[in-house]
Parts: structure tokens; C-alpha cells; sequence
């Protein structure tokens, strides 16, 4: 007998410019029903649930819940016909109080002869707190106050408090402690008794399979197959969840895998939370090292550490035999670095192209040490503008004015032009196009035909099969396998190790 039907999604696309986050996805949620999603790191969960839950729009589909048409016009809105949301990212407002961001845009119930009872306030988000098992927080604190576990739970008391009937779980559990998880998974059960429903985003597959009642695959923004429990099997979920095709000739053409045997950056036995655990790795001098993993395996971490950025708890790095402290260090040994949050750390957006590429190639020019003679820095900027073909009216331009491919260009400009012998790149092409993607293949090429050794980090494996000699895998801040490029790797065996 097949449960009632509560929320029904029908042919639903979202591009974010020339990325397709979703290509006509059809789901049915049911009632009494705890619905994983699972799929590779960009496959399209968050999109198409934040698109359920009011956060964006669709470009085209519908949607319908209980039975009606679905367009919430924001969350406040979905939360308060019965439909919340958890968010993969931090959902609190950090600089107001706990009971404030439960009450978030509430408040004036609280209001009681023109002013707003901060006490009743606190008392009611106590009670939401208290009644999730969240008892140890105080509802009067401030949140920025709170880690990022308890921030969590002050989001979820926002949410239950308003008792919806479909609640959306975005990968929270895997970034929570045991306690944290067990509340979570108390409120599924809990709403599934209720003959309520929940969306459950996991890259656990065994936990997906423990806490689910069935389950959705999402691939390159496609809905791939729908599992019902009794259909469970790891290895045909994990099968369904890979077999991406290598699409386009963008990548490099060989299959070897040979360079130098000099290594030129180690790690030895770092650690760091729980993102690297006694973490080793060599690179070589002209070697492309791809580092592949699920969104929390701790490969962000390892680009960080290795540009001296975060300091490992113990253990160290080392280029050319010494250890390096911190960023200018790791700088001062010829090693570059691209962040995966490219906008924030890598770039200054109000400045312009040449301040930006400049800024890295400073000692470069400034021949005479103080001095910077303006015709050798704007040669300089030139060069690099030609050579990555970024695309600007001219040099003076602020980088904010520019796409993100070509903000991303500007940042390898900075890195190449100041003769980086290492590059640690962290997610490099994420939300650029192909265009450019294939220049940056280009260029990584080159770099290591020239002796460079490049660290790259992605989500993408097509792009580490792609471009690497060597693919390193990692799970759970521990490395699970290593692929070398002449035995080409499938994608199917190595996604094994990452789940
Ligand atoms: N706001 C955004 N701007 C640009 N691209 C985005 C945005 N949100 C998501 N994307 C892209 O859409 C695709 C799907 O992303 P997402 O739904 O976050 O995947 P998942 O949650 O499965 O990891 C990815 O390629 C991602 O880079
Ligand atoms: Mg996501």
C-alpha cells in the first residue's frame, strides 16, 4: 500500500549561469517517510531541497504539496505553511541572542503595550530549546557565543518550534557529535510516527540506509533512481551514484604518469582536529597530485595546511627539507595558493586587476628594493592579462566588475606571475566555465612540463582522473587509496574509497 503523497516535485531545472544545478528532477515524498538524497558533492541536494523549502526559485518545473501548487516565496514563508529546512551552511544570525534567532522575524508577538518582552521572548525560545533535548543552551546568550553543533540546535528549535510537516536535514549530522546526531535523528522518527515527513541529506551511505525509508540519487543534477528499503544495497546505490563520463578533450591527452623523484613538499604525520589524523604525503617536482574526497573528508584542511594558512596541531610541512610557519613563509619557498573560497581569501575585490596580480609579483619588480618603476609593474600585469586571456576593458579594472572565471584567472596571474614552483589549488575551476576551465588545464599542463608541481584539490573526479599522475583519496581526515594515471583509474573504483 503506497503512503499519501505530500510533496510532489515535477520537472524542476536551476542554472546558476552556464552550470545546470538541476535537469528536470521529478520526486515524490510520501507521508510517514524518512527520504535520503544522496549524490556526489555538487549533484544538485542542496539546490533542488532549498528550492522545496522557499530559499531560491526554479527556472522552470512545479511543485506541489498536499496536494496543491508549491511556490513559496521565501523560508519564512515555507516554514510557516509546515515546511523547514536545516541548512548545510550556518543558519544563525550571529550577532543577536539565541532566542532572538529562534524568533527570528517573530518578535512582535513578544510586543505587549509597544515594547517587546525580551523575557516572555526568552522564556518561549527556552521552551524550544528545552523540548528538542537542547536544554544546555540558554536561550539568552548570544549565538555568536555558541560552536557550530550548538548553533545547529538553536537552528532546528527555530524550526520545530513551528512544528512543520516537512523538515529538510542538508548534511547537518556528519559536521555534529554523537549528542547531536541523536537529536536529530530522535525529531525523524518522531515525524515519521506523525505521519509527517523528512528529507534526509547524507554522504554516509550507511547512515542513509540506517535512518531512511527510502532513498533518491542525484548525478550531475539528474535523478538517477529511487530506492525503497527493502531495495537497499550498497553496491547498487554506490554504482548508481557513479559513471560520469569523461565528456570533451579538455584534459590532458596521456596516460603517463612520470616525474621527478625529488620531493618537493611533505607532510608528516599532521593533525588536526578531526579533519587530518596522522596525515602523510610527498610531492614530486613536476608532479600534478589530484586529492579527491566527499565534501567533509578534510582536503580543504590539507590545502590550508600546506600553504602554512592553518598550523597543524602537530606534525609538520616541509619545502626543502624545512618546515614552514605560516603563509609569507610557504610564499617565501616559492609555493602559491588558490582557496577554494576564491572572493574572500585570494582576492581583493576592490582593487583593480593590477593591484591584484601585481600584489603577488611585488619582489619581483621592486628591483631596488623600495622602489616599484611603474612601466616594468604595468609590462608586468600586461603579460599576464595576455597570457591567461583574461577578459577586462583593461588593467585598471576592479575585480569585482569581473566574472568569476576571469576573477579566477586574475588569481593564477597572481600566483604564476610571481614564479610559484608549487601550486596548491583548491577547487580551481568550481563555478567557472569551460572555456576557461580548459585554459586552466592548459596552463596546470604546462606548469608541470616547466618542472612545477601542482597540488589540486577537487570535488570533481573527472577533472583529478583528468589532469592528475597521482590521485589521492581521502576519507575522514585519513587517506583511503592512490591511483596512478597509468593504470587508469575508474571512476567506479575509486569512488569506493570515498564513501
Ligand atoms: N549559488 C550558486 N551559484 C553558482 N553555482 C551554484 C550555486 N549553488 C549551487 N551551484 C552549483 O550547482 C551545482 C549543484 O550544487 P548543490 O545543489 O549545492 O550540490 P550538492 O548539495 O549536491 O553538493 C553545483 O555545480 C554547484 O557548484
Ligand atoms: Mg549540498
Amino acid at each position: 500500500m503506497s503512503k499519501e503523497v505530500i510533496i510532489e516535485v515535477k520537472e524542476v531545472s536551476k542554472r546558476f549561469g552556464s552550470t545546470v544545478a538541476l535537469n528536470r528532477v521529478n520526486i515524490v515524498i510520501r507521508r510517514g517517510e524518512i527520504h535520503g538524497l544522496i549524490g556526489e558533492n555538487g549533484s544538485g541536494k542542496s539546490t533542488v531541497t532549498s528550492i522545496i523549502a522557499g530559499m531560491q526559485d526554479a527556472d522552470n518545473g512545479e511543485m506541489f504539496y498536499k496536494g496543491e501548487a508549491w511556490k513559496p516565496e521565501n523560508m519564512i514563508y515555507a516554514l510557516d505553511k509546515g515546511i523547514g529546512m536545516i541548512v548545510q551552511e550556518s543558519g544563525t544570525v550571529p550577532g543577536i541572542s539565541v532566542a532572538e534567532n529562534i524568533f527570528l522575524g517573530e518578535s512582535e508577538q513578544f510586543r505587549r503595550a509597544g515594547i517587546v518582552s525580551r523575557r516572555q521572548m526568552v522564556k518561549e525560545a527556552q521552551k524550544a530549546l528545552d523540548s528538542i533535548g537542547a536544554g544546555h543552551i540558554s536561550a539568552a546568550m548570544p549565538t555568536g557565543a555558541l560552536d557550530f553543533q550548538n548553533r545547529k540546535l538553536v537552528e532546528i528549535a527555530r524550526v520545530m518550534r513551528k512544528n512543520p510537516e516537512v523538515l529538510v536535514v542538508d548534511e547537518t549530522t556528519t559536521a555534529l557529535s554523537q549528542m547531536g546526531r541523536d537529536i536529530i535523528y530522535g525529531i525523524c522518527k518522531k515525524m515519521k510516527e506523525e505521519n509527517k515527513a523528512v528529507i534526509f541529506i547524507s554522504h554516509d551511505l550507511d547512515e542513509i540506509m540506517n535512518e531512511c525509508d527510502a532513498l533518491t540519487v542525484l548525478r550531475d543534477g539528474k535523478i538517477i533512481v529511487t530506492f525503497n528499503k527493502d531495495e537497499f544495497d550498497e553496491n547498487k546505490i554506490k554504482t548508481s551514484m557513479i559513471g560520469r563520463e569523461l565528456e570533451g578533450d579538455y584534459y590532458r591527452s596521456d596516460y603517463d604518469d612520470t616525474y621527478g623523484k625529488e620531493v618537493v613538499l611533505e607532510v608528516k604525520n599532521a593533525q588536526y582536529q578531526d579533519k587530518l589524523k596522522d596525515f602523510n604525503l610527498k610531492l614530486h617536482k613536476g608532479e600534478i597530485l589530484g586529492v579527491g574526497g566527499l565534501s567533509h573528508c578534510g582536503m580543504h584542511t590539507l590545502g590550508k595546511i600546506l600553504f602554512g594558512a592553518t598550523k597543524p596541531e602537530s606534525g609538520e610541512v616541509l619545502v626543502e627539507g624545512r618546515s614552514i610557519k605560516n603563509e609569507a613563509d610557504a610564499m617565501k619557498h616559492g609555493i602559491g595558493y588558490v582557496s577554494k573560497d576564491r572572493d574572500y581569501e585570494s582576492l581583493c575585490l576592490n582593487a583593480s586587476i593590477e593591484d591584484n596580480i601585481s600584489a603577488g609579483g611585488l619582489d619581483k619588480f621592486a628591483a631596488k628594493g623600495f622602489f616599484i618603476a611603474p612601466g616594468s609593474e604595468k609590462k608586468y600585469v600586461e603579460k599576464q592579462i595576455n597570457d591567461l586571456s583574461i577578459k577586462c576593458q583593461d588593467r585598471k579594472q576592479y575585480v569585482s566588475a569581473l566574472s568569476g572565471g576571469n576573477k579566477q584567472k586574475v588569481v593564477f596571474g597572481k600566483w604564476i606571475g610571481r614564479g610559484s614552483e608549487i601550486l596548491v589549488l583548491d577547487c580551481p575551476t568550481r563555478g567557472v566555465d569551460i572555456g576557461v576551465k580548459q585554459a586552466m588545464y592548459q596552463l596546470m599542463f604546462k606548469m608541470k612540463q616547466e618542472g612545477k608541481s601542482i597540488v589540486i584539490i577537487s570535488e570533481e573526479m573527472a577533472e583529478l582522473i583528468g589532469m592528475a599522475d597521482r590521485i589521492l583519496i581521502m576519507k575522514d581526515g585519513k587517506s583511503t587509496g592512490e591511483f596512478m594515471r597509468s593504470d587508469r583509474p575508474k571512476e567506479s573504483d575509486i569512488i569506493h574509497c570515498m564513501i
